[in-house]
């Protein structure tokens, strides 16, 4: 017998990812949701309505883990939307390097929220890396988090494929990435100078932020909203601005907008906003 998803199952998988996660599930990711629960069961057995049941009534963390997984999407790549990556470099990493700007304790803390496979943060270590001569002394801190297994795994892994260094200038590959080691998959290898510069946790943008350190200079918080409802929009922003520092900046997809929201940020520059 074939196992499909109806769309009272889909209904209620919905519902259970926007109460979760605040994920506003869109009927056009029917066939999406269809094809990697089924792959999911094939492996694990059972049925997509046992399955709904159990993730209704009794789900373990690691069932909503996979759950999540099943519904994320963690498209991204190494500096993705250079328009913000020219901003830091501009307003952050130059006027620190010519002394222009200052930090406390020359500490420098970035938060890439959602950070998927780990792109995001190591494009930001690598730029830190290339704009601030090592005799000045900056102590960076980045942190990524996500709340996919599968993405934080090959953030952690720092091994990313050919396919996946689209973003990446050839000096850069050059410069930052090492030959895998030959036991895993052909890659590339993010060096240990970068590492050591990124930690990564898994966290739920629903939850409080208050465990994950900071307060931060600036929060990537980006190509993630487009999933939530307006509600849930709203008080994520609000939990980030709690970890901000004053001033600190808010960078958002730039499909992304803070405009219909009441949160105390002003606008910067489009999709970066600044701490009120
Ligand atoms: C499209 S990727 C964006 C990655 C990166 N920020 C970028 O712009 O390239 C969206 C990421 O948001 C994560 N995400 C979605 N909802 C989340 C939630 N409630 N808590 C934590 N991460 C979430 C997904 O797992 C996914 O890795």
């Amino acid at each position: 017998m074939i196992d499909t998803l109806t769309e009272p199952l889909f209904e209620r998988i919905a519902r259970i990812a926007r109460s979760r996660w605040g994920l506003a599930l869109h009927a056009r990711k029917f066939s999406l949701v269809q094809n990697r629960l089924t792959t999911h069961l094939r492996k694990s057995g059972g049925t997509i309505e046992a399955w709904v049941q159990r993730i209704e009534r009794t789900p373990t963390d690691a069932d909503m883990l996979v759950f999540f997984d099943i519904l994320s999407t963690n498209v991204t790549s190494f500096f993705r939307d250079p328009t913000h990556f020219g901003f830091l470099e501009r307003e952050l990493w130059t006027p620190l390097a010519r002394g222009t700007r200052t930090a406390a304790g020359r500490k420098i803390r970035i938060w890439s929220a959602a950070c998927s496979n780990g792109a995001e943060p190591y494009s930001l270590a690598m730029q830190a890396r290339e704009c601030l001569p090592p005799e000045q002394k900056w102590e960076v801190k980045i942190l990524g988090s996500d709340l996919s297994t599968k993405a934080l795994t090959a953030a952690r892994s720092g091994v990313y494929a050919e396919s996946q260094l689209a973003g990446l200038a050839p000096e850069r590959r050059k410069r930052w990435l090492l030959p895998a080691p030959k036991a895993t998959e052909p890659g590339w290898s993010v060096r240990p100078e970068l590492r050591e510069m990124v930690e990564f946790r898994q966290h739920n943008l629903m939850d409080s932020p208050n465990s994950m350190g900071g307060p931060f200079d600036c929060i990537l918080l980006r190509n993630c909203m487009i999933y939530f409802d307006r509600e849930t929009r709203e008080e994520v922003v609000l939990r980030m601005h709690s970890m901000l520092k004053p001033a600190g900046w808010l960078i958002v997809g730039s499909a992304e907008t803070l405009s219909s929201l009441k949160v105390p940020f002003k606008t910067a520059s489009a999709s970066i906003y600044v701490k009120e």
